[in-house]
C-alpha cells in the first residue's frame, strides 16, 4: 500500500478511511495541527515523500455556507485549488471529495459523471469550483462525488449522526418528522472508504461517483432504518421540505450513478439498505461493548 496524507480524518469519512487503510503507511494530522484553508501545504508535504493525499475537510454545513459564502470558498475551492497545486508540484497524487449538491436535482434518473453540474447552493458551487481546481492541478487527481454519508461518527458541523439521533427519538418514545420529497443515494462511509482504496490502488485518476446503490428520500431511509431496528411503530411523519420554509434550494433528486467501476474491474457497492443493516449490527456491537 501507498504513503497516504489524509486531511479531515476525524470526521465521518476520514475515520473509516483510517479503518479501511490501516495497513497503509497514513498521516492523519488533526485539525489543530494543520488547517488547511490558513496553513501552507509546504510544512506538510516537504520531505514527507508521500504517494496521495486525501482531503476530507470542508466547510459543509448547507445552510452555513449561504450565510457565510467566504468561508465556502475559502474552504471548498480556495483551500482545494492551494493544496492541489502543491501536491501536484510535488508529484503526489492528490483526492478530494464532493457531493451530489454540485447538481441541480432537476434529472429524472441517476446522475452519472457525465451529466452537467447546475448547483443551486453556495455550497454546491463552492464545491465544484473545488472540483475544477483539482481537475486543472495535473493529471495525478482524483475526485470522489458521495452522498448522504452515514457512519459511526458525527459530522463536525452537526457533532451526531442521523441513524443515532433519530434512533434515540424513538428509543425515548418522542416523535420524527422526515423529509419525504427529497430523494437521494445514502453511502455508508465504510463502503465509501473500501472504494476509495480500490481507486487508489487502481491509480484511477478522474472523477467517481461512490454511493451505496439504489436511492430513496430521507423519510424512506429512516422509516428502514426504524423497522430494521426493532422500532416500525416508532412515531414517524413524511414531511415536505416546503414545509420547513428554509430558501435554501437543495436538490430534490440527486441519487448518483457510477460509470467508471466497471471497466476497473471494481465492485460496485451493496445497496443502500444492505449498507444500514452493516451500520446496524456495527453500532449494536458498539452498545454492547460500552455496556
Ligand atoms: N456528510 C455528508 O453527507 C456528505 C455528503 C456529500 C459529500 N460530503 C463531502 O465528504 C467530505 C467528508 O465529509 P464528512 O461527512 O466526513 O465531514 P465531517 O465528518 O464534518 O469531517 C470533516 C473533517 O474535516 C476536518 N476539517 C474541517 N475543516 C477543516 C480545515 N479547515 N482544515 C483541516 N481540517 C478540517 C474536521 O475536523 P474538526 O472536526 O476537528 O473540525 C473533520 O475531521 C467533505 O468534503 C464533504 O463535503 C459529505
Amino acid at each position: 500500500m501507498k504513503r497516504i496524507l489524509l486531511i479531515g480524518g476525524s470526521g465521518q469519512l476520514g475515520t473509516a478511511l483510517r479503518a479501511e487503510l490501516a495497513d497503509a503507511e497514513i498521516s492523519a494530522p488533526a485539525h489543530v495541527a494543520f488547517d488547511l484553508v490558513t496553513d501552507a501545504p509546504a510544512a506538510l508535504l516537504d520531505g514527507a515523500h508521500y504517494d496521495v493525499a486525501i482531503n476530507c475537510a470542508a466547510f459543509h454545513n448547507v445552510d452555513t455556507c449561504e450565510r457565510e459564502p467566504d468561508k465556502a470558498f475559502a474552504a471548498n475551492t480556495l483551500a482545494v485549488d492551494g493544496f492541489a497545486r502543491a501536491c501536484a508540484e510535488r508529484d503526489i497524487a492528490f483526492m478530494t471529495i464532493s457531493t451530489d449538491y454540485v447538481f441541480d436535482g432537476t434529472a429524472t434518473r441517476p446522475y452519472t459523471e457525465g451529466d452537467a453540474p447546475g448547483p443551486r447552493t453556495t455550497y454546491g458551487v463552492s464545491k465544484l469550483g473545488g472540483e475544477l481546481l483539482a481537475r486543472r492541478s495535473g493529471r495525478k487527481h482524483y475526485v470522489v462525488r458521495t452522498s448522504g454519508v452515514f457512519g459511526t461518527v458525527g459530522t463536525s458541523s452537526k457533532g451526531y449522526t442521523l441513524i443515532d439521533k433519530v434512533l434515540g427519538q424513538a428509543e425515548r418514545g418522542e416523535p420524527t418528522r422526515m423529509v419525504a420529497d427529497m430523494t437521494f443515494s445514502p453511502s455508508y462511509a465504510p463502503h465509501v472508504a473500501r472504494a476509495i482504496r480500490g481507486l487508489i490502488e487502481a491509480e484511477a485518476y478522474g472523477l467517481h461517483h461512490v454511493t451505496n446503490a439504489g436511492a430513496c428520500s430521507w423519510f424512506e431511509f429512516v422509516q428502514a432504518a426504524f423497522a430494521k431496528a426493532g422500532f416500525a411503530d416508532a412515531a414517524l411523519e413524511p414531511v415536505a421540505y416546503a414545509s420547513f420554509g428554509n430558501p435554501v434550494q437543495r436538490p430534490m433528486y440527486s441519487p448518483l450513478a457510477n460509470t467508471t467501476f466497471a471497466a476497473l474491474g471494481l465492485a460496485p457497492l451493496p445497496r443502500w439498505d444492505a449498507a444500514l443493516d452493516e451500520f446496524l449490527a456495527a453500532r449494536s456491537r458498539r452498545v454492547q461493548a460500552a455496556t
